[in-house]
């Protein structure tokens, strides 16, 4: 994978919520591929976030991909919800699923992609099963919760193992993302690990102008490459 190829995801986790509409438009000038938007419960994670309501207000603002992070108990029966909100991609969590099969086809007859998002305890070999059936995986690189946290190094070994792992299955194709504690510092030794999809909240939206950041990381993976 050339590193220009990488996809930008931006998490609008840390967008300023009164201007949602134009940062996630001024995200995409600057060149984000996708739009993350990180879904908490409370209960898989210690923090309450966004619904359907705000999928469907992103949806509104851009045309690019929504990558929808579903960090919830019980995620099957909102999946409609997110599906009718706009959402191309739903992503759940293994450790949060009852039958990772059972939620992976209903994402699938919903119309969208199916990601299985894995956190920085849960071996890569959970996933060997499920790999044919899968649109995506997701390796968090921190805990999932909150937005500033420090990557977790030890998670970055887990992507070649997934790598060898989609091989053997015949799914060389199948995109790998990264999500938390991405920024221009530590982009480009998780694009080494073979990253295709990074996903990247505080780093994006900030004090800065959120086409700079972006062209900040870009730039960073650029020089990583030379
Ligand atoms: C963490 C979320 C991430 C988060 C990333 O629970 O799933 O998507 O927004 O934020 P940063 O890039 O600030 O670590
Ligand atoms: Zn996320």
């Amino acid at each position: 994978m050339e590193y220009e190829d990488i996809i930008i995801a931006p998490s609008i986790l840390s967008a300023d919520f009164a201007r949602l509409g134009e940062q996630v438009q001024e995200a995409e000038a600057g060149g984000a591929g996708w739009i993350h938007i990180d879904v908490m419960d409370g209960r898989f994670v210690p923090n309450i976030t966004m619904g359907p309501l705000v999928v469907e207000a992103v949806r509104r603002s851009t045309d690019i991909p929504l990558d929808v992070h579903l960090m919830m108990i019980e995620p099957e029966h909102m999946l409609p919800a997110f599906a009718d909100a706009g959402a191309d991609h739903i992503t759940v969590h293994y450790e949060a699923c009852q039958d990772v099969y059972r939620t992976v086809n209903m994402i699938k007859r919903l119309g969208c992609k199916a990601g299985i998002a894995i956190n920085p305890h849960t071996r890569a070999a959970a996933l060997y099963e499920i790999i044919p059936i899968i649109d995506e995986i997701m390796v968090m690189t921190v805990s999932p919760g909150f937005g500033g946290q420090s990557l977790i190094e030890e998670t970055l070994p887990k992507i070649a193992r997934l790598r060898a792992m989609v091989a053997d299955k015949k799914r060389e194709h199948m995109p790998i993302i990264t999500d938390g504690g991405i920024n221009f510092n530590t982009a480009p030794s998780v694009a080494q690990a073979g990253s295709d999809v990074l996903v990247v909240g505080s780093a994006v939206f900030n004090d800065n102008p959120i086409a700079d950041n972006i062209a900040a990381l870009r730039d960073a993976l650029r020089s990583e490459e030379m």
